[in-house]
């Protein structure tokens, strides 16, 4: 990416013809584009087909009094803060550190973090400055109109950048799958939801919103190590494991001299293993879980970081049945979620009666935890009984895991290089013109 040098401009107001997927024209420098979840942060240029970096959105902040003492590489600061950011650094067991994260139900709420995470980025993935490339960033379909401005504030003020443009993650997913009418379910870490999208727009008015996704998952899975007396061990911790057979007891050393780790740090290396399981061992039952069924499964060997190893049968359908039929799940009391199926059909049942078919017809799934192994099947089974016999249903999914998880960012990285697109960008004169008020102009 020839970045350095040349200037970004704004296109003439009648656009310029597309320059395409991968391709950047004559002097223009590339766009780059960002969408921040809640698990992870993908970043790269537009024109690309998948993220540059693809990091942990959760960093290690040092406790304040031992940031004034700290001196050595590795590491991203702000006044009196120091953040240990990106899967390496994040990773190396120290004292005095919490994980934490900057956002808040999908939206920025801690900036100084959020700061910290977007100068990693340029500092280390993008390795050019700011002020050379335009900005396109995905944001939560709820996000609010203050934190919209103070972000686009940020971006235009602090990082100097020619231009700015903020667009749904379900707009992008939509674009990524080529449409621009489809109802997105996202099931990704901490909620998932239905969001329809009509000729490029949301429909507020439908968004069905549910907490049961990849994090819960991962809590009930940490419910069953519990039950079945499994330790789980993270991989900082182990010096060495021998090998034992299954079910028996692991035999494994612990490393020596670890040093006093935080409570929130150890967690979080203890759900990264989970995740790991998660995403190995679980899979989605095809019709609703029934215990006969459960036990005639297939069962599927897993081995722990520090050796210990079984097989698990039934448990791998009965944890992720929780997402499609919530009312059976332990610790949610007076249950009134709504599982995936009916979270999709709600959405669709708030939205007017001409736009119903056309979300039927693209019901687009995305998000990683729709990787869950048989989750397109089971949703598509539901909705099949569900869909109102005058409308064809089409689930649209991907099988290509990288496109499920990125989907947003892949929509982003189409969107901004299209040459109709370059009128559509806040530029920094409209910025100074009209002040952070413009993004809810400019990007509805
Ligand atoms: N192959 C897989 N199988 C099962 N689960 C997976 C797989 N890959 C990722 N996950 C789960 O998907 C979740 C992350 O999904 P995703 O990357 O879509 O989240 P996000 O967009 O960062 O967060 P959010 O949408 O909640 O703000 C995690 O819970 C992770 O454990
Ligand atoms: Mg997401």
């Amino acid at each position: 990416m020839s970045a350095q040098g040349s200037q970004w401009r704004p296109a003439a107001p009648r656009g310029r013809p597309a320059a395409g997927r991968g391709g950047q024209q004559g002097d223009e420098v590339g766009a780059l584009v960002f969408d921040i979840g809640s698990f992870s942060v993908r970043a790269g240029y537009a024109g690309e087909d998948c993220p540059k970096a693809d990091f942990p959105t959760t960093v290690g902040l040092l406790a304040p009094e031992e940031a004034a003492l700290e001196l050595d590489g590795d590491k991203e600061k702000k006044p009196g803060k120091v953040y240990y950011i990106d899967t390496n650094s994040l990773h190396v067991p120290r004292e005095n550190t919490d994980v934490l994260s900057p956002l808040k139900n999908g939206m920025i709420e801690d900036w100084d973090c959020f700061q910290a995470i977007l100068d990693h980025t340029y500092g280390k993935h993008v390795k050019s400055e700011p002020g050379l490339h335009p900005v396109l960033m995905s944001e939560a379909p709820w996000n609010t109109r203050a934190k919209r401005e103070k972000l686009t504030e940020l971006m235009f003020e602090h990082y100097a950048i020619p231009a700015f443009f903020l667009c749904k993650t379900a707009v992008l997913t939509a674009f990524a799958n080529g449409r621009s009418t489809g109802l997105v379910l996202d099931s990704g870490a901490t909620h998932t939801t239905a969001i329809p999208v009509h000729d490029g727009y949301i429909l507020q008015q439908g968004i069905v919103k549910s907490p049961l996704a990849g994090d819960f998952i991962s809590m009930q899975c940490r419910e069953l190590f519990q039950e079945m007396n499994i330790e789980i061990v993270p991989p900082y911790m182990i010096a060495a494991k021998d090998p034992v057979r299954e079910g028996a007891p692991p035999n494994w050393k612990k490393k020596e001299k670890l040093p006093q780790v935080s409570k929130s740090w150890h967690n979080y290396t203890c759900n990264e293993v989970i995740q790991d399981f998660q995403a190995s061992v679980l899979q989605v039952s095809d019709s609703p879980y029934d215990e006969q069924v459960a036990a005639q499964m297939p069962t599927v060997h897993y081995e722990m970081p520090n050796g210990y190893n079984t097989d698990y049968g039934a448990e791998r359908l009965r944890i992720p049945e929780g997402l499609f039929d919530p009312s059976n799940v332990k610790g949610l009391s007076g249950n009134t979620m709504l599982g995936v199926g009916h979270v999709v059909t709600t959405s669709i049942g708030m939205c007017d009666i001409d736009i119903r078919p056309g979300l039927y017809g693209s019901v687009i799934v995305t998000g990683g935890n729709t990787l869950l192994q048989g989750f397109t099947d089971r949703l598509n089974r539901e909705l099949s009984q569900k869909t109102p016999p005058s409308m064809r249903l089409k689930l649209i999914a991907t099988n290509s895991t990288m496109e499920r998880r990125f989907s947003p960012w892949i929509g982003g990285s189409i969107l901004a290089s299209l040459g109709t697109f370059q009128q559509m960008w806040i530029s920094k004169q409209e910025y100074e013109e009209g002040g952070k008020q413009c993004v809810e102009r400019k990007c509805p």
